[in-house]
């Protein structure tokens, strides 16, 4: 299983600094990624998990003001980023086409991306999940190859669900993982959106799903590990 850790904008370096020591005592099989703000990246010191980045630039080096390129991300050590996340999607006016252009720039420095899709709720009641999903990937994926689209770690998190204490139900999410794995069957599928240590018990009854995205979740290291134990147990 994957479990995606996004920090958000969350952690000064002395609260990191300990949330990291506590993390140190984390026990665990599953595959952790852990993604702090852009300035505690280099202060990340846990062997058994790995380091990914929130955003990267469209862009490469260079004049872009408040940018940071995927060859510095590499340079770092981080292995994975986050690209189009709804809150960037929202608050920074993030589309898709340039989600496409972040996607290209992660890939050529073999950063792995955490390609964020999802509906609003209106997108939800006017019955148009498949289409905007399909429409999201579309574009975001246009003109990869078949080799780089299997690195692609594609997360499904419906905007009404982030951070609202509210999911879909299981059979609401295993059919768009469904949906999203008939189209990209060679991407491995996340769920993200109000996951936690209580519908853990029932959400790990979906077999189609390879792991999860936790935002709040991930800033707590004692109920992780309860949802991790969840988790694991058979
Ligand atoms: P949440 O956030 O777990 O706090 O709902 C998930 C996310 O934004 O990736």
């Amino acid at each position: 299983m994957i479990i995606a850790l996004n920090h958000k904008d969350n952690f000064n370096k002395e609260e990191f600094l300990s949330y990291q020591e506590k993390m140190k005592k984390l026990d665990f099989t599953s595959h952790i990624i852990m993604c702090p703000t852009f300035l505690n990246i280099n202060l990340f010191q846990l062997d058994k998990l790995e380091l990914g980045a929130q955003d990267v630039s469209k862009e490469g080096n260079g004049a872009h003001t408040g940018e940071i390129s995927a060859k510095d991300l590499k340079n770092s050590n981080v292995k994975y980023v986050i690209i189009g996340h709804s809150e960037r999607r929202k608050d920074q006016r993030e589309t898709y086409e340039d989600i496409h252009k972040k996607l290209k720039e992660a890939l050529d420095y073999q950063l792995t991306p955490i390609l964020c899709i999802g509906e609003t709720k209106e997108e939800r009641e006017d019955n148009k999940v498949e289409e905007v999903l399909k429409e999201e990937l579309a574009t975001a994926m246009k003109e990869l190859s078949q080799e780089e689209r299997k690195s692609i770690i594609i997360a499904y998190e419906p905007i009404w669900a982030i951070g609202t204490g509210i999911i879909p139900s299981l059979e609401q999410i295993d059919e768009v993982i469904k949906l999203i794995k008939r189209e990209y069957p060679m991407c491995s599928v996340l769920y993200g959106g109000s996951v936690n240590q209580e519908n853990i018990v029932n959400l790990k009854q979906l077999s189609s799903v390879d792991g999860y995205l936790l935002g709040g979740l991930s800033l707590k290291p004692e109920d992780l590990q309860i949802f991790i134990n969840e988790l694991e147990r058979q």
